[in-house]
């Protein structure tokens, strides 16, 4: 029987009105859940997104003998006192977020062997920052037959200077760390809000961390730590994608249970397009009832506008009023969703890792291929100023980080739906 395919069908759409609920990050909860590697029990994990890429993470524990249930949005996670210290290719193939296991395994079980990540549509993505860095703790790290094999006895804390101010590696840190003899100082680490959320769970498991959000943080090991109950921040990303949703297609939207405060830079940024954005009691309203006028962005990790930002960016862009240039700092390969965007009438010139987007009145729909998870979304939401009917396909990519993105587009108002091709 040949396999059933889905796409994502969009009509022009707008204006946009009512509320839409915020699920859980993404990308805090994938550490979350490594995270809990690093000790025997049964942990609630509250407000988690049902997303594909938290059932990867689900797979890869349970391949190393952990069990895993996902009620609602409530994760239950119960680790043994033993555990299969490796994660297989076929796993950290599909996720290379699951690289973040290194640390935990290596400083509770005194080895891991974690497969390593090819590149991807974001061109080559190395983990030597990582490597280095959980060396610089006292693990002797070999590259064999396709996998890291990470060891060692006791890790001992040191002084960590990051060459980047890496998310992942910061996270791989944090978690090695809180079982290390002794003090670390991690140096340049990652500001993001998820990191800071990884290290509050890890500091109600018993962990000793401090300064996390900022770029110095200090770990004072401990010898142990326990099970425990979470609840996982908003996903700014996801909240900025409903923001982009009603910057292109119009209206007035309040997204339930977002943070502000963790989204000043992007909220500035779309404020001077034209945007009215104002905290409520319990997240973000937005209005907008004019055309958006183009402004220059250039990504940085946080708290300067995130490189996952930057595709519902170039969106907003291909229909606002003016020419914008669009910087990227962090992926060299994260412009590939561009020639879809010009397949659907976007003026957009990339230039290495600029891009020149002069706004076009409106798009015309045509089929397109969804890139990546936040590249998926953005031609979702470009598609919502698209004359006719853009078939959006590969849409595996957007249901890896958003959860019932098509029901909450639909929600208010937007004119999508899913189909079987
Ligand atoms: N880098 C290295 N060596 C390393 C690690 C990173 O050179 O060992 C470079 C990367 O190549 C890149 C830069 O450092 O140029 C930043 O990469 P970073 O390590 O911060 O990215 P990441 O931790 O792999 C996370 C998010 C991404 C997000 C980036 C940047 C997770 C699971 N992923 O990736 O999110 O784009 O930080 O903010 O947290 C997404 O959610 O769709 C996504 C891709």
């Amino acid at each position: 029987m040949p396999e059933v395919r889905e796409a994502i069908l969009v009509r022009p759409s707008g204006p946009l009105t009512g509320t839409v609920p915020i699920s859980g990050a993404k990308n805090s909860v994938l550490k979350v859940m490594a995270a809990t590697l690093l000790a025997p029990g049964t942990y609630t994990i509250r407000n988690v997104p049902r997303i594909e890429d938290v059932a990867i993470m689900a797979e890869l524990l349970e391949a190393m003998g952990v069990t895993v249930a996902h009620v609602g949005d409530v994760l239950t996670v119960d680790v043994g006192e033993s555990v299969i210290p490796e994660a297989p290719y076929e796993l950290v193939e599909k996720m290379r977020a699951s690289v973040v296991v290194l640390g935990p395994l290596l400083a509770r079980f005194g080895e891991a062997r974690v497969a390593l990540p090819g590149g991807d549509d974001f061109g080559s993505r190395p983990i030597d920052i990582h490597l280095r860095a959980l060396a610089d703790l006292g693990a002797h790290i070999e590259t064999k037959r396709g996998f890291v094999i990470a060891r060692a006895e006791q890790l001992l804390g040191a002084r960590i200077i990051l060459d980047f101010p890496s998310v992942t590696a910061t996270e791989n840190v944090l978690m090695a760390a809180s079982l290390a003899k002794g003090t670390t100082v991690i140096d340049n680490a990652a500001r993001e809000p998820e990191v800071a959320d990884l290290a509050a769970f890890l500091n109600r498991m018993g962990a000793h961390i401090l300064g996390a959000g900022t770029s110095t943080i200090t770990v004072e090991g401990v010898n142990e730590l326990g099970a425990v109950d979470h609840t996982i921040i908003p996903d700014r990303v996801e909240a900025a994608t409903f923001l982009a949703a009603v910057g292109v297609a119009g209206g007035e939207i309040t997204l339930a249970g977002a943070r502000p405060d963790h989204m000043d830079m992007l909220c500035l940024k779309l404020g001077e397009m034209g945007m009215r954005i104002s905290p409520t009691n319990d997240g973000l309203w937005a209005m907008v009832n004019r055309r958006l006028s183009s402004v220059d962005v250039s990504t940085l990790p946080y708290p300067g506008i995130a490189t996952d930002y930057k595709p519902l960016l170039v969106a907003l862009l291909s229909v606002a009023d003016g020419v914008g240039i669009v910087t990227e700092n962090l992926f060299s390969g994260r412009f590939r969703y561009v020639d879809e965007l010009v397949r659907m009438g976007a003026d957009i010139r990339t230039e290495g890792h600029h891009a020149v987007v002069r706004g076009v009145a409106q798009l015309s729909g045509a089929p397109v291929k969804a890139p990546d998870i936040r590249a998926g979304a953005a031609l979702v939401i470009a598609s919502l100023r698209a004359e006719g009917e853009t078939l959006v396909t590969n849409i595996h990519h957007i249901d890896r980080g958003y959860e019932n993105f098509v029901g909450k587009l639909q929600a208010i108002g937007a004119d999508v739906q899913r189909v079987q091709i």
